[in-house]
């Protein structure tokens, strides 16, 4: 029994190393930011957000992206590339890291940022054919390699690879020589921003070649142009050779690990002891705590909680597109229908949690022993197959968003309904947060993540995915940048992370599903005041029943206890949205605010973003990069943080 369990969770763990397909090389090289301020904050940021969603939605397919969003001198012009040599996944993981990384360069026009896989420039003009510029530079290793072959071959190897680059429409070159006398060699790679013209792209590397062959002696150089890169390394930083084609490599995944299986079937037991013992102590090495080998043993042979690949794609008819259900942070979700006819939500994850496989599946397991009512339950993943995918139970109904931001379905949902999905919603997150095994903060509350069951009750979904990727930033990236409407101050500008960023964001919720109007609106171009602004505006003058969903009451007469509970749900919504995170209470507190009736509520203070007009623009970027901390200073500060948001 234990020899068997020992032996299938070598076979798993075989299967979670075999994924691992490339290196997304992630690190960050250099962000150049901008001097000038951006124009017009109004335009600037729901622009950004539009335009970093359009380039994340097409480097799901492609290898690079350009996007303009807006007029004017508020347009977004972003070019995004990854380099040839990674593969479409790690391609994502390295966008979301720039994705993540770049809005530090906030409030500046604009800024480029370099990583070791991949490059993402912005604008406010149309930069496509720059090719050199000021903020060209080099980065260079910090060990030398003195010996004069080491030198000729680096340049022999940079010389070839330009050559390569400059001969192929993807500008892409990658070459290997060897130092003789010796057995190391010296590995290059350069490539062009796909929108230079072939003239443009040869002087740009022929500039770099110049450039880099400043980091000799250094056994390391990169030449970061305004069109193109370039390094050099006396190690293998390039991946293996890949295949185009996404579904063809899948295929090709598919059928090695198909090959792995069976000829580690045929392997003596013994080998693959030692090798689950070797990466077992590696997994005990990368965790904080310890783990208990039959534990693990446990939950990766448990088989309720692993869905087959085969299962899974069979469920979503090979993830056709009709069964497409919507994009989330972390994926896309399909539908699905079991052989046994049970209908399951599909969520297939960008990222590929190769390196954490341990940690992500004892994080499933974790997600799917959450219960509750309000929580979209997680009924396991597909955790050894060629993709990361979790498996949820399905609900039918869709999502809030589709109900109160639509003024048909938006009259199925009276004030009855509403409050109940409020209260549900806030049943949720109590649990969440205050379960006291494992706290959880969600990280994206938002009206499209709260899905409806058959009788329309709120079910909370996609909660705790978050927590896995907790240390490794890349992979929250499209949840931060996705949602800033939903955002704290302190998490967007900080990345502070505590359950008051949730209760900010279910703060914004409670405001949109009174008001029935979206917080971020970001596709629209004229000028609007944020939902958060307009509402604090009516609740000091005392009006706020003006700006009522004109649905809530439709199938109620007059009624002023219902008129009262909409408020008391306003009031709420503005003491969850305070600036300072101290200040706004915690969910069960919300909750009793909102089932009791004699609870007594205190005056909001002022949220993020009143009394811009007084600010003056350097102040706030003063504020917002020193000040987060003094919690007990800010209670009091008007401070505009509006740049922050969009309206
Ligand atoms: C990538 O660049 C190529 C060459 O310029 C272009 O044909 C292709 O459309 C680009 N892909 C995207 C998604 O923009
Ligand atoms: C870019 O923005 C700056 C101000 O931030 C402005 O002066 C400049 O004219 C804009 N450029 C274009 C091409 O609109
Ligand atoms: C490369 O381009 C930079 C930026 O335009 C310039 O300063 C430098 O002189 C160029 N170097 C060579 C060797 O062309
Ligand atoms: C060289 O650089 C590496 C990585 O950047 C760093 O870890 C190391 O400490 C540096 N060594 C020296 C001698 O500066
Ligand atoms: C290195 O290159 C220089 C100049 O091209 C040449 O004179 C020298 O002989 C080369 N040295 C070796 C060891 O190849
Ligand atoms: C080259 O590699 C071989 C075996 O890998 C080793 O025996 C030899 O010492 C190496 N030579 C040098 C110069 O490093």
């Amino acid at each position: 029994m234990e020899k068997s369990s020992l032996l299938i969770a070598s076979i798993a763990f075989l299967l979670l190393i075999s994924r691992s397909n490339g290196d997304a090389r992630t690190q960050v090289i250099k962000v150049f930011c901008d001097e000038e301020i951006h124009n017009d904050d109004t335009y600037f940021v729901p622009n950004y957000v539009q335009a970093m969603e359009i380039v994340s939605t097409e480097m799901q397919t492609s290898h690079n992206a350009t996007v303009e969003v807006g007029t004017g001198p508020n347009t977004n012009y972003v070019l995004a590339q990854c380099y040839n040599d990674l593969s479409s996944q790690d391609c994502m993981l390295c966008y979301a890291e720039t994705r993540t990384v770049f809005p530090s360069c906030y409030p500046r026009n604009g800024g480029r940022i370099y990583l070791d896989g991949c490059f993402m420039r912005l604008q406010n003009y149309s930069f496509y054919e720059e090719y050199t510029g000021s903020y060209d530079t080099i980065v260079c290793g910090n060990i030398t390699r003195e010996s004069v072959e080491f030198q000729n071959s680096t340049k022999q190897a940079v010389l070839n690879v330009v050559a390569d680059a400059l001969s192929n429409d993807e500008y892409f070159g990658r070459g290997e020589v060897v130092v003789v006398p010796g057995n190391k060699s010296v590995y290059v790679m350069a490539e062009c921003w796909r929108t230079l013209s072939p003239g443009n792209c040869r002087k740009c590397l022929e500039n770099a070649s110049e450039v880099i062959s400043k980091c000799l002696p250094w056994s390391e150089g990169r030449a970061l142009n305004t069109g193109c890169f370039m390094r050099y390394s006396d190690t293998n930083f390039l991946n293996p050779i890949q295949q185009t084609g996404g579904s063809k490599n899948k295929g090709k995944m598919v059928a090695i690990i198909i090959s792995i299986i069976s000829s580690v079937l045929v392997l003596a037991v013994a080998l693959m002891i030692v090798l689950y013992i070797k990466r077992y102590k590696y997994i005990q090495h990368m965790r904080r705590g310890s783990y208990d080998v039959e534990k693990l043993a446990k939950i990766l042979t448990d088989s309720s909680l692993n869905f087959k690949y085969s299962t899974i794609e069979k469920a979503t008819a090979n993830w056709d597109e009709s069964n497409k259900l919507g994009q989330g942070g972390f994926g896309t979700v399909y539908k699905g229908v079991l052989s046994d006819g049970r209908e399951i939500a599909v969520k297939r994850l960008y990222v590929n949690n190769k390196f954490r496989a341990a940690d992500f599946y004892n994080e499933v397991n974790i997600i799917s022993s959450v219960e509750h009512k309000n929580l979209v339950r997680l009924l396991g993943c597909s955790c050894s197959g060629p993709e990361s995918i979790l498996v949820y139970e399905y609900l039918p109904n869709m999502s809030l968003d589709l109900f109160i931001f639509d003024e048909i379905k938006g009259k199925e949902l009276n004030w009855e309904k509403r409050f109940q999905i409020i209260i549900g919603t806030t049943e949720g997150l109590v649990y969440l947060h205050e379960n006291t095994k494992n706290r959880i903060i969600h990280r994206d509350i938002k009206a499209s993540n709260i899905l409806l069951d058959l009788r329309l009750r709120a079910k909370i979904a996609d909660f705790g995915l978050a927590r896995s990727f907790q240390d490794d930033k890349s992979h929250i990236s499209t949840a931060i940048a996705g949602t800033l409407g939903y955002m704290a101050p302190e998490y967007l500008a900080h990345g502070q992370l505590t359950e008051k960023a949730d209760v900010y964001s279910f703060g914004v919720l409670l405001l949109e599903i009174v008001t029935g109007m979206e917080n971020n609106k970001s596709n629209t171009m004229e000028y609007t005041d944020s939902l958060i602004s307009t509402t604090w505006k009516h609740f000091q003058k005392g009006t706020v029943e003006q700006i009522f969903d004109p649905n809530l009451f439709m199938d109620i007469y007059p009624n002023t206890i219902f008129k009262k509970d909409a408020i008391k749900v306003v009031h709420v919504g503005l003491l969850c949205t305070q600036e300072a995170p101290s200040l706004r209470p915690t969910m069960s507190n919300v909750l009793k605010m909102l089932a009791k009736d004699d609870e007594h509520l205190p005056f909001p203070s002022n949220p993020p973003f009143i009394d811009e007009k007084t600010m003056e623009l350097n102040n706030i970027t003063k504020k917002l990069l020193h000040d987060h901390e003094g919690e007990s200073s800010s209670s009091i500060a008007t401070v505009s943080h509006s740049e922050f948001y969009p309206r």
